[in-house]
């Protein structure tokens, strides 16, 4: 797959106003970060199209805008896409599943190998805004659903290898949702790897009243034990669960300024990532 981010399907130099309701907004918050980690002198991720895509919205982004947030949102993503990057080397024709996808451009900054098939799926309104700037092509597709509809996954050819990333969304659903949806990709595929974040009861009450404020959404799924989410599926094998804030991508000052905040256990938890594996 050469390009799979398509061409821009508006004029960039006139910036549009987006039409994204509730919990959909969040995705603006994730792009903001990533588009000032472009234009810093040391990015970590890089991003270039997600500073294209804010400069063609027309959003008080510095109004959702957090200092210090960024830097997590953006070591995330980095992390997740190694990951990414090393399933996919030994896994070339595999299935990935990038769940509430937003705006991100994972797809174009990771450049999957031709054999892959991979699928961004977010809500009809979201995919909308997204086609602005993606285009659907051979193995690339854009998915239109609720990732709580179990129809989506109808999409996915079965019998291959699957990766399933789902980044700043799970946060987002009920504990007994996100239980159904690892059952349903265990069930799907013969084996895989899911990959996806959590946040704990003082990281969610911390950013509770802003989110709710400003996007009209809110976090419903804290993990302050993460043998909590082993038990959510019998099949799924925990690879690893690195804080988020003693990330080798996190620059060296953040690094030891959050090593020694660590130290406190629910600080340390705030934000995870966690790695399974299946099959
Ligand atoms: C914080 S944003 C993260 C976007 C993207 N993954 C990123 O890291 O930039 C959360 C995304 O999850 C999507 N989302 C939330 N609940 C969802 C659901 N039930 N089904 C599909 N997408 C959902 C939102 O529309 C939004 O795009």
């Amino acid at each position: 797959m050469a390009n799979p981010s398509g061409g821009h399907r508006g004029d960039p130099s006139q910036p549009h106003k987006v039409r994204l309701k509730g919990v959909q907004q969040t995705l603006l918050i994730t792009l903001y970060a990533k588009a000032l980690d472009s234009r810093s002198k040391r990015p970590i991720l890089g991003d270039k199209k997600a500073d294209e895509m804010v400069r063609a919205i027309d959003y008080d982004f510095a109004g959702v805008h957090r200092p210090g947030n960024g830097n997590a949102i953006v070591v995330r993503a980095k992390q997740i896409d190694e990951w990414v990057k090393e399933f996919l080397r030994a896994n070339p024709s595999a299935v990935v599943l990038n769940l509430g996808c937003g705006l991100d451009s994972r797809v174009s900054r990771v450049s999957p190998p031709p054999d892959v098939s991979w699928f961004d799926l977010d809500f009809p309104g979201v995919i909308e805004e997204r086609k602005n700037f993606f285009s659907n092509r051979d193995g690339y597709q854009m998915l239109e659903s609720s990732v709580t509809d179990p129809a989506w996954l109808e999409s996915a050819p079965r019998g291959r290898p699957a990766l399933v990333v789902a980044e700043g969304l799970f946060e987002y659903l009920t504990e007994d949702e996100v239980r159904l949806i690892l059952n349903r990709v265990t069930d799907r595929f013969p084996r895989g790897q899911v990959v996806f974040d959590v946040m704990n009861s003082s990281a969610i009450s911390s950013g509770r009243s802003t989110l709710k404020e400003k996007m009209d959404a809110e976090h419903r799924w804290a993990v302050d034990d993460v043998r909590a989410v082993d038990a959510l599926d019998a099949r799924l094998r925990r690879v690893s669960s690195p804080s988020i804030f003693t990330s080798g991508y996190m620059p060296p000052g953040y690094r030891l300024a959050f090593g020694v905040a660590s130290v406190v256990p629910r600080f340390r938890g705030m934000i995870r990532l966690l790695r399974y594996e299946f099959g």
